[in-house]
């Protein structure tokens, strides 16, 4: 099991910290540590230790992050710290019809960590609030799978087995091979 973990939550609303409060207590009552974090004030340094990561983020306007998460992407991309001492999962919370931008806050930071050398386990769970699925139900059974599953290089996804599992996608991959 990945332990200790942070999670790191950006929100508009509100949603996404009620998600990762869910992840966090499935996780806890199994046993691992978990530290919740607010993405309000971080920066980079954040992830100097290394170690698990979840990020569990939504999307707004046309396809950024939330406004606490700013600061932090903004840091990483004007430092580009070396994260390949970093594990981390993304919880993406969009909606579908907005189109394009359908989960690009989660995507963003996909695509962000993995360029300074941090590795992605396993698929994004990315959440359609059109769906009429709550994510606060999906989440915490993607997440018990998430920190079980062994630890795969990124791609790995792309061999047999791609795509099992619990409410994954391979939009995250799809878009990381453009
Ligand atoms: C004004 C507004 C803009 C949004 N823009 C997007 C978007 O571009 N792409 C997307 O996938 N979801 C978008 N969403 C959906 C939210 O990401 C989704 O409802 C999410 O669950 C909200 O989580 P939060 O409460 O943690 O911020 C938008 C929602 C609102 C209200």
């Amino acid at each position: 099991m990945r332990s200790p973990l942070t999670i790191l939550v950006a929100t508009m609303t509100g949603t996404a910290e009620m998600v990762a409060q869910e992840v966090q207590q499935v996780l806890e009552a199994q046993g691992a540590a978990v530290e919740l974090r607010m993405m309000d004030g971080l920066d980079a340094g954040i992830f100097a230790a290394g170690g698990f990561f979840l990020v569990c983020t939504s999307t707004y306007g046309f396809g950024n992050v939330p406004d606490n998460a700013q600061e932090l992407i903004d840091s990483l991309e004007s430092s580009r710290p070396d994260l390949s001492n970093v594990v981390y999962g993304v919880i993406a919370l969009g909606d579908r019809t907005y189109g394009d931008t359908f989960c690009h806050g989660g995507t963003r930071f996909d695509k962000l960590l993995s360029s300074l050398g941090a590795r992605r386990a396993g698929e994004m769970l990315q959440h359609d609030a059109s769906s009429g699925e709550l994510p606060e139900e999906v989440a915490p059974a993607w997440a018990l799978a998430w920190v079980r599953q062994d630890d795969e290089p990124v791609g790995a996804t792309d061999g047999p087995g791609a795509g099992e599992g619990p409410a994954q996608s391979s939009e995250s991959d799809r878009a990381r091979s453009e």
